[in-house]
């Protein structure tokens, strides 16, 4: 026996590492864009009734077709618009598994997105045989859009993503940049990521309606709901049609399916008093941390800052020291001297910030 086969593995798969999450997480936990908050007591009995009726011994419905419609009135869409995923990472896969023929001539379909952005977009295109095609935001993090559109017309991208607001950098992205950048791409999909939408207060939905290139992309992980792992699509319903066809069939579980629908029924208003709570406690963090010497916080749409620190790995291994858990993108120069911090619930961004006070003492004091 000659060990593994691992000869079989992916090109792809020497250059990249196993998305990590921290086993153990610090007891103020602003590293992953969740909510800060537990669903009240109320909303959770409610949820485990609706559960203890499922039939578990059976398969979901394929379609969810019951959250499909809940889902598509809360956007104002049409069920045959809407692709369903395990969150919004498992339908960037799906996309990519379906729109992946090359353009005429070339051995590989291109992905375009600008950077720094969502790291599952170079991730997934990638593993799934991509050649990604990186543009640079500029020196305010918004679109260089000459330089967007130059790259498209040089490589032709099957998919452009754009995450608006953008993570890590918070910003959202001005509507003409979006619409100039969805005119030169239309021989592509330009999938605008709304994952932070809801905090923005602004929501490019309907764009679906009047460019057959564009897919509006969002999910439930940001609003209170990150464990339950649903995310979507809206996009040309001839579109949509094609992408179904490579989704996995039951890729959302029973479980989810119903808890999500109740969700986004029954709790709706809960969602909206999050989301409302989440940007109250943003304001009053960016105030807070705009105080602060040494910390320069970026403007945010989102439910998260892009700090600038004196050193960002020095910083998040002195907050961590004292509790509280960061992002450092430790493998983008460009983001060196940068953390991304969740906003947290009130109480969670004042030990936050009496952390960064110590630190930015120590550093400058
Ligand atoms: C821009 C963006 N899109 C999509 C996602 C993925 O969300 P989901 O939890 O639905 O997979 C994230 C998560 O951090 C994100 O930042």
């Amino acid at each position: 026996m000659s060990g593994p086969p691992l000869a079989i593995c992916g090109e792809a798969l020497a250059a990249l590492r196993a998305y990590h999450t921290p086993p153990e997480p610090a007891p103020i936990k602003l590293d992953a864009n969740e909510s800060p908050w537990p669903l009240p007591e109320a909303a959770r009995r409610r949820l485990a009734e609706a559960l203890a009726e499922l039939p578990l011994h059976r398969y979901p419905d394929g379609a969810a077709s019951e959250l499909r419609a809940a889902l598509a009135a809360r956007l104002g869409a049409r069920g045959d618009e809407l692709l369903l995923g395990v969150g919004s990472d498992e339908v960037i896969g799906v996309l990519m598994a379906a729109f992946d023929r090359p353009r005429p001539g070339a051995a590989r379909p291109t992905v375009l997105y600008p950077t720094p952005t969502f790291v599952m977009y170079p991730i997934t295109s990638r593993v799934q045989g991509f050649t990604p095609i990186e543009v640079p935001l500029d020196d305010a993090f918004d679109l260089d859009v000459d330089a967007t559109c130059a790259a498209i017309r040089a490589h032709r991208p099957n998919l452009v993503f754009l995450a608006s607001p953008n993570n890590p950098t918070g910003n959202a992205f001005d509507e003409d940049a979006l619409a100039a950048v969805v005119a030169e791409a239309d021989d592509a999909l330009v999938v605008i990521d709304e994952a932070y939408a809801p905090f923005a207060g602004r929501s490019l939905g309907d764009w679906v309606d009047r460019h057959p290139n564009v897919g509006v992309m969002s999910t439930l992980s940001k609003i209170g709901l990150a464990g339950l792992r649903v995310g979507w699509i809206r996009m040309h319903p001839a579109l949509a049609h094609e992408a179904e066809k490579a989704r996995p069939p039951y890729n959302l579980s029973l479980p989810a399916q119903r808890a999500a629908t109740v969700a986004l029924t029954e709790l709706a208003g809960l969602l909206d008093e999050t989301v409302a709570a989440i940007v109250e406690a943003r304001e009053a963090l960016g105030a807070a941390l705009a105080r602060i010497e040494g910390v320069r916080p970026c403007p945010s749409r989102a439910n998260f800052f892009l700090v600038e620190v004196p050193d960002g790995a020095a910083w998040q291994a002195g907050l961590l020291a004292r509790g509280v858990q960061v992002r450092h993108f430790a493998s983008v120069p460009r983001l060196s001297r940068h953390l991304r911090i969740t906003v947290g619930t009130p109480e969670e961004n004042g030990r936050l910030v009496e952390a960064l006070e110590a630190l930015s003492a120590g550093a400058i004091g």
